[in-house]
């Protein structure tokens, strides 16, 4: 089963240009998260920080009691092999083919022997669709086979926790909702906590349980979809509704003349429809984190606004009733 990741206090600067501040959030065990914020806003600093790569000055990531940021480095190190990272670049290496690259973090942090990483390597590609490419080098497949790869290679030491930064970026529709569907496939099938770092609105509308944004340095929210999905918070709204009205502007953050000029001027959105989450494959089993899941959630309830009070209770209302679910 997945582990959960525990973020407090997390603050991480560059010299005198501070990322995020503060930064408290709890990615539940084997859930689903997405990580939205506009370019520059840290979500790749996140990432690294939560392995360990980068280091925040303050703050602390805690997996089954390692502290990611304050521990002995030979925990931290230890605890790193936990995680499945895939790149935003996908990373693989230009002059091995497919099959060593997906197989170089079993050869470098195992002692498997060849037959038994070639039975890994095999499994996580066909789990990926990569069946067949073995032999090909990174600069002779597509770029969606390109992520794919990435994605199989953060997959072969069976991670607990996995990270995937943008693995959207380059793919076009149809192969986005591909992605989509194998993440949550995937999910289904190891039980792997995921957190996703991405731009694409039909990823954060389907996929995950969970949904973050990062926005001038902070951490805006992070809960479950139902909330950012039907949030009125300006931000938030406008990032998911993918518009040019509201606080984000080209260089992140607009200047206050503009944003007073639209706000006298515009006017209120339609609702958001909220799209169901997508299910596993026919022939996987149910996702394990799916009833952890509606027991969290439940007890959030007296707590969140009422629209996303409402969005949850329709999608756990039995099927057939009046307000039933969607899906
Ligand atoms: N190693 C580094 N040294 C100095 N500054 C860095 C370093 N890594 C990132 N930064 C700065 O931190 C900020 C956040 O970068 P980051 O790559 O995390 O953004 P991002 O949200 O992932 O953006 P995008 O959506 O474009 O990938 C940027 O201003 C970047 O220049
Ligand atoms: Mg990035």
């Amino acid at each position: 089963m997945g582990t959960e990741v525990v973020v407090e206090g997390l603050t991480k600067s560059f010299g005198k240009q501070n990322v995020w501040q503060d930064v408290t959030l709890t990615l539940p065990a084997g859930e689903v998260s997405v990580m939205l914020g506009p370019s520059g806003t840290g979500k790749t600093v996140f990432l690294k920080s939560l392995i360990g790569l980068l280091k925040p000055e303050r703050g602390r990531v805690l997996i089954d009691g390692v502290d990611m940021v304050n521990s002995p480095e030979r925990d931290i190190y230890e605890t790193r092999k936990l995680f499945g990272l895939m790149f935003q670049d996908g990373a693989l290496f230009g002059s091995m083919s497919l099959f060593d690259n997906i197989a170089f973090p079993l050869r470098e942090h195992t002692r498997k022997k060849e037959t038994e990483i070639r039975r890994v390597v095999m499994e996580r590609m066909e789990m990926v669709g990569l069946l067949g490419a073995e032999g090909k080098l990174p600069g002779e497949i597509s770029g969606g086979m390109r992520k794919r790869a990435g994605l199989a290679r953060a997959l072969v030491l069976d991670p607990q926790i996995i990270l995937c930064d943008e693995p959207d970026s380059g793919l076009d529709p149809v192969r986005t909702a591909y992605l989509s569907q194998l993440l949550i496939d995937l999910n289904a099938q190891i039980d792997a906590t995921m957190l996703i770092v991405t731009h694409n609105l039909d990823i954060a509308a389907t996929v995950p349980d969970n949904m973050g944004m990062l926005f001038r340095r902070n951490l805006v929210t992070f809960g479950p979809r139902e909330v950012l999905l039907t949030s009125d918070e300006p931000v938030v709204a406008q990032f998911l509704g993918g518009r040019r009205e509201g606080p984000i502007g080209m260089s992140e953050e607009k200047d206050a003349a503009t944003l007073a000029r639209e706000q006298r001027t515009s006017t209120s959105y339609a609702p958001r429809v909220l799209a169901p989450q997508l299910e596993p494959s026919p022939g996987l089993p149910p996702r394990a984190a799916v009833l952890r899941r509606r027991e969290r959630v439940l007890a959030m309830l007296p707590h969140l606004p009422e629209p996303a009070r409402d969005a949850i209770l329709r999608s756990y209302a039995p099927a057939g009733t009046a307000g039933g679910a969607v899906s």
